[in-house]
């Protein structure tokens, strides 16, 4: 089959959170299945074209039309790809070469993504390269169908689009002329980007894709009401016959606690003790904590957003502290107010608390195989990957059972036993407080039990081959159907 891949960012070459992951896994895992051809566009953003190690060549030129204007778009092809996807990267020095720093955030960024969306596609008219399905991703890409179906239709027979929703916050919001002036769309076309007089791209994504995903089961049912849909829940109701949810997962090589070059040492399911136990004892030097074995050390790596439940954890912190002995480690960046809490508590107990307002990947790896316990009491989660990540590393999940972390991590009693890791059902301190205590105990008083359920953990196999394979059994009915 022949599939393209569009999305705005892509690991290794440019990542600000987990689509970049996926969309380093997922075209990879799609071009080891036999008889696949596999094409992924990206922006060439400047950080991009400046790195020496990405050598490409240009394989087509054209200008692309939005509205009155016309913009230059070169097509260049990454050289040193090995895994057989092809790499194209969409260049415009005006939209993505010339703009520093952030990918997101520009006064017009709509603009950027449509130009990003409609280039894509005349990409593709211009290699010759008319794909089976077109997997479009978040609302960067999500005038992308719409284009196909207002516009692109007769260039491309048989194409379906998928369109995959990663995060629902951001929707692709432009004010009422944007339509004309910018996406130029056949009138018909109005009322389906149309929300109360403003353009919602996103909105046009869910009615004009042949089918829509989320990534994964839970998050699927629950973009169905307005708690989670940030206003879409109506246009996801009514497209529901068409949603689905796949569960990501995640590269296996890369997080591997056997081989990853991050760590201090290595270690399996049957020499995790030793191993974890020297992750450990490095990592509470490194981050500034006491090197005690035995004292649980409690680990997040986070944005430091509101939705990821960090007003549980703030809510909570004190009284967990003040009761229960544990080390708490945090890694990550985000609002100033998180931020401000967590080093202000890290000053207030330094041999207990230490937080790294950064952004590590190697210091990441090494708190997901030193820390004992992972908490993620999101308050939403399309998917999540990181409780993936350190059940890998053989470190318990505690987490909110919502979205994608309900569907990967199944609750344990107090016994530790019956799933693979603790949750807790509603969103609340108190509860989630209790949850915490819950692993606490099993840690302290049954480390037999603690042991085991970190062996299953480990043991689990997070790998994109089922997903892989779950989304060409989703386009192989979209192509027949
Ligand atoms: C977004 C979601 C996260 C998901 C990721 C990859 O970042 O918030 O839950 O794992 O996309 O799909």
């Amino acid at each position: 089959m022949r599939i393209a891949i569009a999305a705005s960012e892509g690991a290794p070459y440019i990542k600000s959170g987990g689509l970049g992951d996926v969309m380093e896994a997922l075209p990879s895992a799609l071009s080891r299945i036999p008889g696949n051809e596999v094409a992924l566009f990206l922006p060439y953003y400047g950080k991009i074209r400046n790195n020496p190690a990405y050598k490409t060549e240009l394989v087509a030129q054209f200008s692309v039309s939005l509205g009155w204007r016309q913009q230059y778009a070169g097509i260049l092809r990454l050289l040193d790809r090995t895994d057989g996807v092809q790499v194209y990267f969409i260049d415009s020095l005006y939209y993505f070469g010339n703009r520093n720093g952030a990918i997101y955030g520009d006064f017009d960024d709509g603009e950027r993504f449509a130009f990003f969306s409609k280039a894509c596609l005349d990409a593709m008219v211009s290699m010759a390269f008319i794909p089976d399905v077109i997997q479009c991703n978040d609302w960067q890409t999500a005038a992308l169908p719409v284009f196909l179906s207002a516009q692109y239709s007769p260039l491309f027979p048989g194409t379906k689009c998928l369109f995959t929703i990663h995060n629902i916050e951001y929707q692709g919001w432009a004010d009422g002329p944007f339509f004309d002036d910018v996406l130029a769309l056949p009138e018909g076309y109005r009322g389906m980007l149309d929300m109360n007089g403003a353009i919602n791209m996103m909105k046009g994504a869910i009615e004009t894709a042949h089918m829509v995903s989320t990534v994964s089961e839970s998050y699927a049912k629950e973009l169905m009401y307005p708690y989670y849909a940030h206003g879409l829940d109506g246009v996801i109701a009514n497209a529901g016959w068409k949603l689905t949810g796949i569960t990501n997962g995640i590269d296996t090589n890369t997080f591997n606690p056997a081989t990853d070059p991050a760590l201090p040492a290595h270690y399996t399911k049957t020499t995790l003790k030793k191993g974890k136990a020297l992750c450990k004892a490095a990592l509470q030097e490194e981050v500034g904590l006491p090197q005690k074995a035995d004292t649980p050390l409690l680990v997040m790596v986070t944005r430091l957003v509101g939705h990821k439940g960090l007003d549980l954890l703030c809510y909570a912190i004190e009284d967990l502290l003040a009761n229960e002995d544990f080390q708490l480690l945090i890694l990550g960046t985000g609002e100033k107010k998180f931020e401000d809490f967590f080093l202000n508590l890290a000053a207030k107990y330094p041999d207990r608390v230490s937080a790294k307002i950064t952004f590590s990947l190697g210091l990441a790896s090494r708190i997901y195989a030193g820390g004992d316990i992972y908490l993620m009491p999101s308050k939403s989660e399309p998917c999540g990957l990181s409780q993936m990540n350190a059940m890998r590393y053989g470190t318990v999940p505690v987490v909110h059972a919502t979205g994608g972390l309900r569907d990967t991590v199944s609750g344990v009693d107090e016994n530790g036993k019956g799933g693979l890791g603790f949750t807790f059902q509603s969103y609340n301190g108190d509860d989630f407080r209790q949850a915490v205590v819950n692993c606490l105990n099993l840690y302290h008083n049954q480390p037999t039990a603690f042991r085991a359920l970190q062996k299953l953990d480990m043991s689990q196999d997070f790998s994109w081959d089922k997903p892989a394979q779950r989304y060409m059994n989703l386009f192989t009915s979209m192509c027949n159907g």
